[in-house]
């Protein structure tokens, strides 16, 4: 194993390629810090398994990026936060950042009428994990809940904007609206592109929280705070790896990112 210092790469995983909504965001507000990215585009979607077999790939992706010496994880990928991040936390020895308690207390802070809509996987809102995480925080707020599977290959085939995204946004988010949320929470990796859409049908007066931002931030406070921000004033390092042939990340991915993909490969696991 490589040794842990300041200068070892922050691992993001996620089920594929919405994770890099979160590195985006990673590299805008951390832009000197080395990242190795894992999508395990092999087993994609986490939203519709079990638990427990989320839990065990995400065990295998926390496990080949602690190989790699990395100083600080991020689970990028909503479902594996919400059902596996204790786990992950259990088998890792560096901090472990997940996308729901940094996306839930933003919610808290914005919503003055004390009801927050959260849309997600059906893992996700299943797993009650963003309802947990806001009670916790504030026991006063109502949590509403709604899965919005057509979402993920919705942005993945660039229909992210137009008629057909319009359409299903509103059948999805017309009983979000009945339940009169002032905040609503982007709980999955892939709903940050589609901001436009959600926000023209929840109107402009409902705050939308996107996780991938405030988790950004989180890892930024929290390398801060341990003392773990990197030194090396050369180049980061920006490492991808995937667990199916990476064509398809590449092309999808680049939209994601907005910039190229360059250093890429394929692992089993
Ligand atoms: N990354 C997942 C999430 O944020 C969405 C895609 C999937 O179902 O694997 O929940």
């Amino acid at each position: 194993m490589n040794e842990i210092n300041n200068n070892s790469p922050i691992g993001v995983f996620d089920s594929g390629v919405g994770g890099l909504t979160a590195l985006k965001e990673i590299f805008r507000v951390l832009p000197d810090e080395s990242t190795i990215y894992l999508g395990d585009t092999a087993r994609v979607p986490y939203g519709i398994r079990s638990p427990e077999t989320v839990t065990r790939y995400s065990f295998e992706n926390a496990q080949f990026l602690a190989s790699k010496g990395i100083k600080l994880l991020v689970v990028a990928c909503n479902t594996a936060s919400s059902v596996s991040l204790e786990a992950i936390r259990k088998s890792v020895s560096v901090p472990v950042i997940g996308v729901i308690e940094p996306g839930a207390s933003e919610a808290v802070k914005s919503t003055r009428n004390k009801k927050i809509g959260v849309i997600g996987t059906e893992a996700t809102i299943r797993s009650s994990a963003y309802k947990k995480a806001i009670e916790a925080i504030d026991g006063s707020v109502q949590v509403f809940g709604f899965s919005c599977p057509l979402f993920v290959p919705l942005v993945e085939e660039g229909w992210a904007e137009g008629e057909i995204a319009m359409m299903v946004a509103e059948k999805y988010l017309r009983k979000v609206k009945e339940k009169g949320v002032d905040t609503l929470v982007l709980g999955c990796t892939h709903y940050p592109l589609l901001k436009k859409v959600i926000s023209e049908v929840m109107g402009s007066d409902i705050r939308l929280i996107d996780s991938a931002v405030e988790t950004a931030k989180r890892t930024a406070e929290t390398l801060k705070k341990d003392g773990l921000e990197r030194k090396l004033k050369e180049r980061p390092s920006r490492e991808f790896y995937v667990t199916d042939s990476p064509e398809r990340f590449v092309k999808v991915g680049e939209r994601f990112l907005q910039q190229k993909i360059e250093r890429i490969e394929k692992i089993e696991l």
